[in-house]
């Protein structure tokens, strides 16, 4: 079925209202980022496009958290939390399960932290096809596994590490009719450089000075510096930015120029000891004149906690390591005080519920009455949602 845009018009318009607005309706709604951005992507006609209309993700100035690095313009948070699955996955998932479905292919498979899982589980579901995901046992976040699990995803639990999911998947690949989609399969790491571009947009052609990102298997930092590059040989802008990567201190391979046999931290979706994307990754820092770096998990709690509670922004533990990773930098003076800046926030932080209930105190019970009610409200007090407060949550946790 299709929709006549004119029939969207108010009547009583000039003709060249009507004709800007036909032009507006006509482009219609978001239609996901291999559309939007087909001419960058390696698709044809005989290519099938399964999306989710991902993208289209908001960039949302951040005053408090400009403040607390003593910036003087907005710090832009891209809210990749937004995508239909919770994550900037889905970017690249579009690309990979469409690619798969034109190559024939019946069943995809990844290794993963748990978004990836989660998204190849959609997309496959969207596709009419299978998946199935290796995830390392008791280690992925309860959201990112539910949504494995209902969409229908053979999810296969391995007694190891993300690394060890991700070898093992790389060899059964290798011998069996199903198509990898962990951001080894080039399709990715393209539908993901389709970030940059919107950044690139949304502000107004311009690019940032600094570009913050956590980096885990690191495909996402590499997505972005290719899809900035893109842009600026168009013409379409005049510079690119320094790209600034965050490990966790636990697990930054990368950042120690070594492989890490036990990752460990808070943070369980870059809890990574041998990415993937290594090399492109320290390309994409060392070519844009920035650099890899690790925050500790502290530091990551704290920026995690700060984003909640001063701008009202929930998004996963590992998506605060570009923010945490801001603030140090800012901390030790490594950024002019009137630099643009952009931070990546990957995920939703409804994906890992158990992060902040494990770190906070249970809130308060009283008898369903009024005196009850008042006389817990602490009025004169503390502010508004003091009572329920992260432990510890001194830094940023109420203002
Ligand atoms: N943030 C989130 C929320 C992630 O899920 C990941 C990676 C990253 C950051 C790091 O991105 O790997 O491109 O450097 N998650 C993968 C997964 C590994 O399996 O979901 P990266």
């Amino acid at each position: 079925m299709s929709v006549d845009p004119s029939a969207l018009l108010p009547g009583g318009t000039s003709q060249a209202e009507r004709a800007s607005q036909a032009g507006a309706a006509s482009q219609g709604p978001w239609p996901g980022v291999i559309r939007r951005y087909r001419e960058f992507l390696p698709v044809t006609d005989a290519t099938p496009i399964i999306t989710l209309n991902e993208g289209n993700t908001p960039l949302v100035p951040a005053i408090r958290i400009a403040e607390r690095a003593g910036l003087e313009r907005p710090v832009h948070l891209k809210l990749e939390g937004l995508n239909p699955t919770g994550s900037f996955k889905d970017r690249g998932m579009t690309l990979a399960v469409s690619k798969a479905v034109e190559d024939g292919a019946r069943a995809v498979l990844c290794a993963s932290t748990g978004n990836t899982s989660a998204s190849a589980a959609a997309y496959a579901a969207r596709a009419g096809i299978r998946s199935v995901v290796l995830i390392p046992r008791g280690k992925i976040a309860l959201g990112k596994l539910t949504q494995a699990i209902i969409h229908n995803a053979s999810v296969i639990q391995i007694e190891g590490s993300f690394d060890d999911a991700l070898n093992l998947v790389k060899a059964v690949c290798r011998d069996h009719p199903i198509t990898l989609v962990n951001s080894l399969n080039p399709h990715r790491l393209e539908g993901q450089m389709t970030a940059a571009f919107e950044v690139c947009e949304q502000l107004g052609g311009r690019v940032p000075d600094f570009h913050y990102i956590p980096v885990g298997n690191a495909g996402n930092i590499t997505a972005y510096w290719m899809g900035y590059r893109k842009f600026h040989e168009r013409g379409w802008t005049d510079a690119l930015p320094r790209m600034r990567g965050w490990q966790a201190e636990g697990a930054a391979p990368i950042v120690r120029g070594r492989v890490v046999e036990n990752p460990e931290t808070f943070a369980s979706a870059i809890r990574i000891g041998n990415p993937a994307s290594w090399k492109s990754a320290l390309s994409a820092a060392e070519e844009s004149g920035g650099r890899i770096d690790m925050v500790s998990d502290e530091e990551i709690q704290a920026a995690y906690r700060l984003l909640a509670s001063a701008e009202g922004i929930f998004c996963e533990p590992a998506s605060a390591a570009s923010v945490a990773g801001l603030l140090k930098d800012a901390a030790a003076g490594r950024i002019p005080r009137d630099a643009e800046i952009v931070c990546t926030l990957t995920g939703h932080g409804l994906k890992d519920p158990e992060s902040v209930i494990r770190m906070s105190e249970k809130p308060a019970t009283v008898e369903a009455d009024v005196d009850a009610v008042v006389a817990r409200l602490d009025l004169d007090g503390e502010p508004a949602g003091g009572r329920n407060r992260l432990k510890g949550a001194g830094e940023g946790g109420s203002r």
